[in-house]
């Protein structure tokens, strides 16, 4: 049997080689990454290796009995939350029967084998609970058949197998591809315009950051803290824009000002998904409210259609790129203020999203109120980031009195 199967397992091999027949990745990925990130991933199995109990469980909570920083900052990350009440309502309206839907959504969000079954009973009617409520958990990352994984650590190694009976060291966990399976479409996922809808990988690739050896980790992951921040963090966020706000003088009949932002720290596209949305705006004031008709905005974003066939537009800044927003407009007699600000909504597309869903979908009144529960998170997730005032010099007065 194997050996009438072989010769023809190396021409499959050999054909993968020379690129004819490739998997469909759209970045570069090692043996090591492509087996290790195959789903439904085997975090545990059926045969429990003798060690005692509370080490072959897999819950963050006894990780964090022996790594408490790591839980810590986990467990306030996005990846923690992978399986929100957007995300689970979403599985449960397509049901047990979109079965491919589903695990597609997995894949990314909770890619445990354990976690698939624990998704599927909850479909069939039933609670989610286990591993699949954490999304992306310790052991989603760093455990396959109760085996440890992380990255090599001098100190550790030279500790010997002191628990789990030790761990296998990869240099995959310090690179950027490591992150790549969820952060990165394959080359035959969705495109517009030629771009694929998550290209953050490439984006990453095509950056300085790449030659100057800084990936994910060294911004997502400091010091290996497992914090993993991002848009939603404002001063995450803020540390890595440059703001210039300049008021020029146009006159008394004019205000004329420039705002501009510079991504100067995201190692990728600001921001990397079509998700967000970054809004700069420039108004007059007349007392506390906008001068009618004199606000000007310029937005900072990939807009997509819902249903992902038509792109907007997309104004995203690459990595070191700049935007800038001009405004030169008649001065509104009774202004007197400028006000300039940037905003940003880190969900913005998932805002629409829910809206449409809600009218689109026939659902039980306990997915409804799921899906509710995400829309108003994401709402609120919205944030001023940089903000400026500027009071007018009163109407006329100097000009005038010159001319006299
Ligand atoms: C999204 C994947 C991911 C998740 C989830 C994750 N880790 Fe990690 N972990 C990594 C990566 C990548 C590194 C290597 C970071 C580096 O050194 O650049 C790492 C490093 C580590 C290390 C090595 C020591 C260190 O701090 O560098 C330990 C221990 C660890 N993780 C434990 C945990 C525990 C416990 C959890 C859950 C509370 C967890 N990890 C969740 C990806 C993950
Ligand atoms: C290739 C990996 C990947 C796949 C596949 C994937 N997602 Fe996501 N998802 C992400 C990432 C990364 C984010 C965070 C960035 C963002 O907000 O767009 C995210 C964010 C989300 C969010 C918003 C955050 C939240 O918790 O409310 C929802 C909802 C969501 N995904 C639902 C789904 C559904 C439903 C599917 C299946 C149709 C799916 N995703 C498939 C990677 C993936
Ligand atoms: C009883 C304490 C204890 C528990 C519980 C525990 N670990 Fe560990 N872990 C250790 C020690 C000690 C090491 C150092 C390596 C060794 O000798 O085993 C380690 C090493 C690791 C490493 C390798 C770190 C590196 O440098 O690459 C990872 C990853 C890891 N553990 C993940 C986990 C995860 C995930 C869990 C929960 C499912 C967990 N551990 C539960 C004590 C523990
Ligand atoms: C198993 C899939 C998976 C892997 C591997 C993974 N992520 Fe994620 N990541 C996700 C999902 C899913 C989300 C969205 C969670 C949500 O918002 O519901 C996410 C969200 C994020 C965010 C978003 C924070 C924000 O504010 O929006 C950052 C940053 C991030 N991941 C960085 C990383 C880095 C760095 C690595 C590699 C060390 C990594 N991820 C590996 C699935 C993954
Ligand atoms: C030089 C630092 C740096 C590097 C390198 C970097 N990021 Fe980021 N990342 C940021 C900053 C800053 C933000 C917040 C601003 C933004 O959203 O672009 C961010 C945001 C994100 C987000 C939030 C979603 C969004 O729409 O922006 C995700 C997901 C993410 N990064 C993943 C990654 C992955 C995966 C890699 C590696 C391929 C990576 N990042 C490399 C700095 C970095």
């Amino acid at each position: 049997m194997l050996s009438c199967l072989r010769p023809w397992w190396l021409a499959m091999a050999v054909l993968l080689g020379l690129g004819v027949v490739r998997p469909a990745y759209a970045f570069p990925t090692t043996a090591f990454l492509a087996h290790y990130w195959r789903t439904p991933a085997p975090l545990g199995g059926v045969h429990r290796p003798r060690w005692p109990v509370f080490e072959t469980r897999l819950a963050p909570r006894t990780c964090a009995l022996c790594h408490a920083a790591q839980y810590d900052a986990w467990r306030e990350s996005r990846h923690a939350r992978a399986m929100g009440p957007g995300v689970i309502a979403q599985l449960a309206v397509a049901g047990v029967r979109a079965r491919a839907f589903v695990r597609g959504c997995l894949s990314c969000h909770a890619p445990g084998r354990r976690q698939w079954r624990e998704v599927e009973a909850f479909i069939r009617g039933g609670r989610l609970h286990g591993l699949a409520r954490f999304g992306v958990s310790c052991a989603d990352c760093h455990v396959r058949r109760y085996q440890r994984f992380g990255p090599p650590l001098a100190a550790f190694i030279a500790a010997g197998r002191v628990v789990h009976n030790g761990f296998t060291p990869e240099a995959a966990f310090t690179r950027s591809r490591f992150c790549a399976v969820c952060h990165q479409f394959h080359r035959d996922g969705a495109r517009l315009h030629g771009v694929l809808l998550e290209d953050t990988y490439n984006e990453w690739h095509d950056s300085r950051y790449r030659k100057q050896g800084i990936t994910c980790q060294s911004c997502h992951m400091p010091g290996g803290r497992h914090s993993f921040l991002g848009i939603h963090n404002r001063r995450f966020v803020r540390r890595a824009v440059r703001v210039r706000w300049h008021i020029a003088d146009c006159g008394q009949r004019r205000v004329c000002a420039r705002l501009s932002l510079t991504n100067r720290g995201a190692g990728h596209d600001f921001p990397t998904y079509t998700t967000p949305k970054v809004v700069m705006r420039i108004a007059q004031l007349c007392g506390k409210a906008v001068c009618a008709g004199t606000g000007r905005r310029f937005v900072i974003a990939r807009r997509i259609s819902l249903d992902l066939r038509h792109e907007y537009f997309d104004t995203r800044l690459a990595p070191g790129a700049t935007r800038t927003l001009s405004y030169a407009q008649p001065r509104d007699p009774a202004a007197t203020a400028v006000e300039a600000d940037i905003t940003v909504y880190p969900d913005a597309a998932y805002v629409r999203f829910f809206h449409a869903y809600l009218g689109a979908y026939r659902m039980t009144a306990a997915e409804h109120a799921l899906i509710e529960r995400a829309l108003v998170h994401d709402e609120r997730s919205a944030y001023v980031l940089w903000r400026a005032y500027h009071v007018l010099a009163a109407a006329g007065c100097c000009r005038q009195a010159g001319m006299k």
